[in-house]
């Protein structure tokens, strides 16, 4: 029996109801699901295998989104933290066997890259996506962020704004800042509910300030968008005939609910592939941030070299981070799949909660990544809106965090035109997300 067949039948004893001790981690004895159907969940129809509905207690690991808001928001209990864009659930087990059997050998001497590494990046593109990634046009990077910093330093050398469409992904604001230029926002109107890009505007942006860089995210943190290929289409012409380059941050891919569908940017023509940097990683959707594994990859293979050659990239990477990635890859397409069930699910059970319970907050299921952008600015209308230099944000969030022990992060953060907004993180089981929306509507009703 292969290890791999091993693991399946340790853990995927459908409707075995087993578990198995492996052994400790943060946050108590790790016990492997087997299966669940997703209770809690109403009326809808799903099979699961993983199962997400156990609440597993992050407290007490040092982690930004538990502990970081704990230790901020006091004197007040934050039993809902849903701000940090990652996961509450307890990750894919053959990720912690495979850490767990290298932890087992006492030795941390140098370690290459094995090519299957590469090759279960390179099939996990190709069969979720049918996305070429091409092989040897893989770097690697500490996290998406830091791809993101050596492409700007690399790319931008005349120190030019870089253009990003906004409400926009607050990292992007620190990155383009750590590598010591300006960010240009590109301001994203709402037409009929969903924002949408300002093209026209954009192509005004690049001429005027001289654009060359632009950084992309599909899908979009905060707003959830997919971007259609039309959509992506005209906005990579634009980028084409002004020579502006498309970092597109794809880091959210594997989380598109139902309804929604990612198309990879490099996938809709040879032009803006040659024209593009793609990056990805398994931090969001195995929760492996801490692992700090990512890569990067584009069809341009005198990008990948430029890269090299300035520096950037030691073909070597954190041997658990890689290892963790590896199995995540090769062994997490059911996980995924349950994943994306649970979250579309969530989202659902989100709109439906506001729309009967909390009108004042104004939200519509969105398309891809676990976040969901609802509109407060009746909330804080209500509030009496922002005293001093409070920000509108900033009052909604101290609100939830005093009266409800939810955390959700101010729509400042993205951007100057999402004030109101406020980004919520669904990556949570059903029963917090609806403890949480129960303490919400409590709390607004005795506004
Ligand atoms: C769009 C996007 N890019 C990058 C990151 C951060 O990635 P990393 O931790 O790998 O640098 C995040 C995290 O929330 C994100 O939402």
């Amino acid at each position: 029996m292969t290890e791999t067949s091993k693991l399946n039948r340790r853990f995927f004893m459908k409707g075995a109801g087993a578990t198995a001790m492996l052994g400790s981690a943060v946050g108590g004895g790790l016990v492997i699901p087997a299966t669940a159907s997703a209770k809690g969940m109403g009326s809808m129809n799903m099979s699961m295998s993983y199962d997400l509905n156990e609440e597993f207690n992050r407290i007490g690991s040092g982690d930004s989104k538990w502990d970081g808001i704990r230790n901020r928001a006091r004197p007040f209990d934050v039993p809902f933290p849903m701000g940090v864009a990652d996961m509450d659930f307890r990750t894919l087990p053959h990720i912690t066997e495979a850490l767990m059997k290298r932890m087992g050998h006492q030795n941390w001497g140098y370690q290459p890259i094995p090519p299957y590494y590469y090759e279960n990046i390179i099939a996990w593109n190709k069969k979720r996506y049918n996305q070429t990634v091409k092989p040897g046009s893989i770097l690697n990077a500490h996290g998406v962020l830091d791809g993101v910093l050596a492409i700007l330093k690399t790319h931008n050398t005349e120190g030019n704004k870089v253009l990003i469409f906004t409400p926009g992904y607050s990292g992007f604001f620190g990155v383009i800042r750590n590598a010591q230029f300006e960010t240009l926002e590109c301001p994203m109107p709402i037409v009929d509910g969903r924002y949408e890009m300002d093209l026209d505007l954009m192509a005004r942006q690049i001429d005027e300030e001289d654009v060359k860089v632009m950084l992309f995210c599909n899908p979009q943190n905060p707003t959830g968008n997919c971007w259609t290929v039309e959509e992506m289409r005209k906005m990579g012409d634009v980028c084409l005939e002004k020579g502006v380059l498309v970092v597109a941050d794809e880091i959210h891919c594997d989380f598109v609910n139902k309804h929604a569908k990612y198309t990879p940017y490099a996938t809709i023509g040879e032009k803006y592939a040659m024209t593009s940097y793609t990056l990805k990683s398994t931090s969001k959707s195995f929760n492996l941030a801490a692992q700090h594994v990512a890569y990067m990859f584009s069809d341009n293979q005198e990008y990948i070299d430029t890269l090299q050659k300035n520096g950037h990239q030691r073909r070597s990477l954190n041997a658990l981070g890689m290892i963790a990635c590896n199995a995540a890859y090769l062994h997490g397409a059911q996980y995924m799949d349950d994943m994306q069930s649970y979250i579309d699910g969530n989202c659902h059970f989100l709109e439906n909660f506001l729309a009967e319970n909390i009108p004042d907050i104004k939200y519509k299921v969105h398309e891809g990544t676990y976040l969901a952008f609802i509109d407060c600015t009746a909330i804080a209308a209500k509030l009496g809106g922002p005293k001093d230099d409070q920000t509108v944000g900033k009052l909604v969030q101290d609100f939830f965090i005093q009266k409800a022990g939810v955390n959700i992060n101010p729509g400042e953060s993205y951007g100057k035109n999402a004030v109101g907004l406020m980004r919520m993180n669904l990556a949570t089981t059903h029963k917090k997300l609806h403890g949480a929306l129960n303490a919400m509507k409590k709390a607004v009703d005795a506004i």
